[in-house]
């Protein structure tokens, strides 16, 4: 009989951080075909570009015109069950993406190796940082011409500040593009995808073990060469570090070719963990604890008016979900049942019947949840670590358009932004609303929903891209405020300056030592 445990040691759950056009759909893809999840490529690809729906929950983001979400994939492969969550890039980027994070175990990094590392994946990087979870590096796009891998790597370690151990090394790329030296299983793989003799073997010195017409290309020599500086002068590899999230196992492919990609997801079984214990007011709540247990990360609210009810994603942190059962909402102590309210995300099996930790569903809300809730069928009703507020990039000022639908508007805003739509700020001086977000997809579906829900149509003027920091201080002298610096609170009463840009940063800085300044998407 398997039991509560087996179950969840099975569970690996992740996401992909990359950068638009690294090849995240591709790879996303590639993985789900493996297991069998899907039978066509060009499945994700279409669903990416909105030709594609199965299930309702498709039906509701295909209704709304616009995807906010961060679905979920799930596909079963050499005994693992496997959870991929989806960060929204591109125009849909939004404190959703980072708060996906918070609900996976591990996370995969692709690097497009023409590009190395962009923006977006630098944010993400940090979010992954902040929680100390395993970063596993996909270096795409080696079936073209791109960066030196060497030089790859010393980017990777040098920008995001994390030690990395290729476990393969690309021989040659784009038209030379001869295949990987794989270092962690003995071998060469060939570029040719598919072909079960594309493998070949190493012998003790990790040269050719046989035969081959490699032996004589210059590509092989200089790859030899490369592999001896690494042993000699590269990191160690380390199970501990990857599992600290300190050092990143490095591995080369071509998604779009599937070269590299099953090799990639293998190690990666082999050594993402499994749902690990999480932080809560009475101490660490194991995966196989009895107790269901699990947190809301996101609360996706529908945008047809028509249909106003909402779909609050749950991580299950630990025991079993059963259709019907009855849980408390440990935030408010009510209980509620989850009877036909869940669903499966992103899958063409609607409800879900049986879920364990690690696995993420979708339960329908009227109202009753808020990010970062946790719902638990034990008395005690805990409550899971609060979730971090993210650094606001961008900013606008809000008014009601309408005097007389103040109440309405205040209403409105209260809500959206303990949802965790929208980061709400007050400035200190004049006590204007500021609103900041992380992506424009936030102002957006903020707007929208004012409109829809509220009833109140607002003004939103833009102020453009700030520097936030806050302060620990409990007073912060007024005097400091400027146009270059704006003093406000957020909503929970705690200052913080935003910044016109990096310059007025190091100014204030400079000028004013003592006020602390930080920001808490830096882990160090
Ligand atoms: P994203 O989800 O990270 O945004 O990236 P996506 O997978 O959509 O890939 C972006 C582009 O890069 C696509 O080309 C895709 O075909 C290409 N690509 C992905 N992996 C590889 C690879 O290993 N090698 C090469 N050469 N290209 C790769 P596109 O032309 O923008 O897409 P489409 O017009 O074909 O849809």
């Amino acid at each position: 009989m398997t039991t509560l445990n087996d179950e969840v040691q099975t569970r690996r759950t992740f996401a992909i951080i990359s950068h638009p056009d690294a090849g995240k759909t591709t790879l996303t893809e590639k993985l789900l075909l493996f297991g069998g999840a899907i039978r066509d490529a060009g499945t994700v690809k279409a669903r990416k570009t909105g030709k594609y729906a199965t299930s309702d929950w498709m039906e509701i983001e295909k209704q709304r015109g616009i995807s906010v979400t961060s679905s979920v994939m799930q596909f079963d492969y050499d005994n693992f069950r496997v959870n991929i969550l989806d960060t929204p890039g591109h125009q849909d980027f939004s404190e959703d993406t980072y708060r996906t994070l918070m609900a996976v175990d591990s996370a995969v990094m692709i690097v497009d190796s023409a590009k190395g590392i962009e923006d977006q994946t630098i944010k993400l990087f940090k979010v992954c940082r902040m929680r100390g979870i395993p970063i596993f590096t996909f270096i795409n796009k080696m079936d073209r011409q791109g960066k030196m891998p060497l030089e790859l790597l010393a980017e990777l370690e040098e920008v995001l500040g994390i030690e990395t151990y290729p476990m393969n090394w690309p021989i040659g790329m784009g038209k030379e593009f001869v295949g990987v030296y794989d270092r962690f299983n003995n071998r060469i793989e060939q570029f040719k995808s598919g072909d079960e003799d594309r493998f070949l073997p190493l012998n003790d010195e990790g040269e050719l073990a046989i035969d081959h017409e490699l032996k004589e290309s210059p590509l092989y020599e200089q790859t030899l060469e490369e592999i001896m500086l690494l042993t000699e002068a590269g990191n160690q590899f380390s199970k501990e570090k990857i599992l600290a999230g300190t050092l990143s196992p490095v591995f080369f492919g071509s998604a779009l070719t599937t070269f590299g990609v099953q090799t990639f997801l293998d190690a990666y079984l082999q050594f993402a963990p499994a749902p690990q214990p999480r932080n809560s007011t009475v101490g660490e709540i194991e995966p196989n604890n009895d107790d269901f247990s699990g947190f809301i990360f996101k609360i996706q609210a529908n945008m047809n008016p028509k249909h106003r009810d909402r779909i609050a994603f749950l991580r299950i942190c630990s025991g079993k979900f059963e259709r019907g059962m009855s849980v408390y909402l440990s935030r408010t102590g009510k209980p509620i049942n989850l009877s036909s309210s869940t669903q499966f995300l992103a899958d063409d099996r609607n409800t879900v019947n049986e879920a364990v930790g690690g696995d993420i569903i979708g339960l329908y809300d009227t109202g009753n949840y808020q990010i970062g809730d946790t719902i638990t069928t034990s008395k005690e009703m805990y409550q899971f670590d609060r979730l971090p507020q993210f650094t606001p990039e961008i900013f606008m000022r809000v008014t009601a358009k309408n005097v007389m639908k103040q109440k309405h508007f205040h209403k409105g805003i209260n809500q959206l932004v303990q949802e965790g739509a929208i980061q709400l700020f007050k400035t200190v001086r004049m006590e204007e609303y500021l609103l900041g977000a992380v992506g424009q997809l936030q102002f957006e579906v903020f707007e929208h929903r004012m409109r829809n829900e509220y009833n109140v149509d607002v003004i939103m003027e833009r102020m453009g891209s700030k520097i936030t920091r806050w302060t620990e201080d409990q007073k912060v002298d007024e005097n400091l405020h400027s146009t270059r610096s704006i003093l406000v609170k957020d909503r929970y009463d705690q200052y913080a300056f935003l910044f016109e840009n990096d310059f007025a940063l190091r100014w204030f800085q400079d000028k004013k030592p003592d006020v602390k300044l930080y920001n808490p998407m830096d882990s160090e």
